[in-house]
């Protein structure tokens, strides 16, 4: 099915990103807010978005001008979506606001329309019951910032015909994403494989195994990630960390528990570079680094890596996502230098399953062998 129009709802951070990736691409899309201001502030976004391109020399004025004529923006829901191909949501991350939107949505497209949910954490599967088109209901997980962000999880819910995922696919193909197919299940492909990183981490500082400078250098000089788990927890937001491990914590169990350091800088407020504090200061109060505990960064490095790599063998053991998706997945949405299948080739299975059965001795389940390892 081609998909000409699109209605995004939500004109926020995310919604004003997708919008743009849309018009840029030749899509005609028309962006929905509940309030003229909010409408108003996503348009900001999407000029301020063009007039840098137009700077840089990335959009010519004529390409700026077929870009903004694309683009609409209403606080008329209904209005936008009844002649839309394809809806995709992008409102606040809550179950029962999505779903009376998806249940307005489902009223008044037409029965053709698909309809995508940019949702971070929620059930893709939930969110169709709102909805008499089950089949047509998907997932389309952007990162942020949207334009500047290669990766899209396209999220298959249990109903999700295979013609809405050849769509949503196409769709994600003309906004010049790659994308990747993962199930409907807790944290998708790159949230779920990211969080062991940070825990692991942040469980070696806890227990007094490593501080945090330590492992932050032996991440990135060892194991050549771009940013090492505390700077990177410090960035995205400890709020947000943790409020992506306490889902994964309660939809999956203990293996994503959150630490108690991690939940006890967020009720203080030290959420991150944003609160100017978080694992480390910022602004003038620099805090002095810790006296290093001598730890070797090699054995570091493999101590994180071995959880990381048991959490994308389960995926694929449950049938979440294949190996090829996940290693770009990781690649592109978590800047991982390696992705987590291609670090198992090359450590080898043989040398991973002996590692894994040695913490799963020492430290309990949540070190098992996955299937994979056979
Ligand atoms: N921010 C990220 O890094 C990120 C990354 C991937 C996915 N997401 C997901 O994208 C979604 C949006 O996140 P965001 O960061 O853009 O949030 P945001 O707060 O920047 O924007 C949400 C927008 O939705 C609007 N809205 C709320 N209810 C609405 C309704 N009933 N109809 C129309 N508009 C409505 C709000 O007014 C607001 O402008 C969430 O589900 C989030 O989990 C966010």
């Amino acid at each position: 099915m081609a998909v000409n129009k699109i209605a995004v709802i939500g004109s926020g951070l995310m919604g004003s990103g997708i919008a743009y990736v849309s018009a840029w691409n030749g899509i005609h899309v028309t962006m929905v807010d509940i309030k003229q201001e909010y409408i108003d502030a996503g348009m900001e976004r999407i000029r301020t978005d063009v007039m840098t391109g137009i700077d840089k020399g990335k959009i010519s004025m004529s390409e700026a001008e077929g870009l903004m004529s694309r683009l609409n923006a209403t606080i008329d829901l209904e209005g936008a979506v009844k002649d839309a191909d394809m809806v995709i949501e992008a409102i606040f991350e809550n179950m029962k606001v999505k779903k009376e939107v998806f249940a307005k949505i489902d009223a008044a497209a037409p029965p053709h329309c698909i309809i995508a949910s940019n949702t971070s954490s929620l059930s893709i599967d939930e969110l169709a019951t709102a909805t008499k088109r089950p089949d047509k209901v998907i997932g389309m997980h952007y990162f942020s910032p949207v334009a500047a962000m290669k990766l899209l999880e396209v999220v298959i819910g249990e109903k999700t015909s295979e013609e809405t995922i050849a769509a949503a696919i196409a769709v994600g193909e003309k906004q010049k994403k790659q994308t990747v197919k993962a199930k409907n299940s807790p944290g998708f492909i790159v949230n779920r494989i990211l969080m062991p990183v940070l825990r692991e981490a942040i469980i070696l500082y806890e227990q007094g195994v490593a501080t945090k400078e330590e492992i932050d250098n032996a991440m990135t000089t060892k194991a050549k990630f771009p940013a090492g788990p505390f700077t990177l927890g410090d960035f995205v937001g400890l709020d947000v960390a943790f409020n992506a491990m306490s889902t994964l914590y309660r939809e999956l169990g203990d293996c994503f528990k959150p630490p108690e350091v991690l939940a006890k800088l967020v009720e203080e407020g030290a959420i991150g570079t944003k609160a100017k504090k978080g694992f480390y200061q910022y602004g003038a109060e620099q805090a002095e680094p810790e006296e290093p505990k001598g730890v070797d960064s090699d054995w570091l490095v493999n101590r994180i890596t071995m959880p990381v790599l048991r959490e994308a063998m389960i995926l694929v053991d449950h049938g979440i996502a294949n190996e090829n998706d996940i290693d770009i997945g990781m690649k592109l949405g978590a800047s991982f230098p390696a992705g987590p299948f291609e670090t198992l080739n090359k450590i080898g299975k043989d040398k991973v399953r002996n590692e894994l059965e040695k913490l799963h001795k020492e430290l309990g389940e949540c070190y098992s062998v996955p299937k994979y390892l056979g």
